[in-house]
């Protein structure tokens, strides 16, 4: 995957053609194509070969605390979810599921008494910039409004401001974090009150 730098200028729309049920091909800015799709048990091993391509800022980022290895245990949770509670995309290349390194995935976790969702999200640097960050958490969006949940909540890092400048674009909300220094809790009403 090439290298692609931020720039301050908005990125051209990505193009998309819907090819199922939370499933969809992409053309991002630079016109490479990917795919769209939610995650799978077989994903595990890619999952962790695309971790091991992680920055260890972009890793501290997303899980807020350093992690230096994803154990096969681990890819496998993340991978084979409980489709109550769980929801997971992924962008990959366009290749069969398993074989695709994959790209960027969010997620949301739903609550115990599904009301609320917390949500995760990392696009690779490979593919940042390109608008997938807000692209993938529209979806997020949609799929917790589909669930009839009332928030979407997430924790972010407060110097993380490309996370913050997505959410801030989404009509998130900022809030101190009830109980850790430096993050900043950001949540979205999915439904009037
Ligand atoms: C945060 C992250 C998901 C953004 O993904 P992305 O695909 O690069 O984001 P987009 O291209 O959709 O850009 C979204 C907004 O962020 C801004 N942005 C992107 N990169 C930025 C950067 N490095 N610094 C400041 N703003 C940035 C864009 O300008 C855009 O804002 P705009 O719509 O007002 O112009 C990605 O950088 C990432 O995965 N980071 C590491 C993990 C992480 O921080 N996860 C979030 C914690 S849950």
């Amino acid at each position: 995957m090439n290298a692609v730098l931020h720039t301050s200028a908005p990125p051209a729309p990505i193009r998309r053609e819907r090819i199922g049920t939370w499933r969809e091909r992409l053309w991002l800015p630079n016109a490479r194509e990917v795919l769209m799709r939610p995650i799978e048990a077989v994903d595990a091993e890619p999952l962790r070969r695309s971790f091991a391509r992680l920055s260890p800022e972009e890793v501290r980022l997303r899980f807020l605390h350093p992690i230096t290895e994803m154990t096969a245990g681990f890819a496998r949770q993340l991978c084979e979810l409980d489709r109550q509670t769980g929801f997971a995309l992924v962008v990959t290349e366009p290749l069969p599921a398993g074989e695709a390194l994959i790209g960027a995935v969010a997620r949301l976790a739903i609550g115990p008494e599904h009301r609320d969702a917390e949500f995760a999200i990392i696009v690779g640097r490979e593919i940042g910039g390109l608008g997938l960050g807000i692209f993938l958490m529209k979806r997020l969006i949609d799929y917790a409004r589909r669930r009839r949940l009332d928030v979407l909540w997430g924790d972010v890092r407060e110097e993380n401001s490309a996370m913050l400048a997505v959410c801030d674009e989404l009509g998130f909300k900022r809030s101190h974090h009830p109980d850790e220094l430096g993050i900043v809790r950001v949540s979205k009403r999915l439904r009037s009150a």
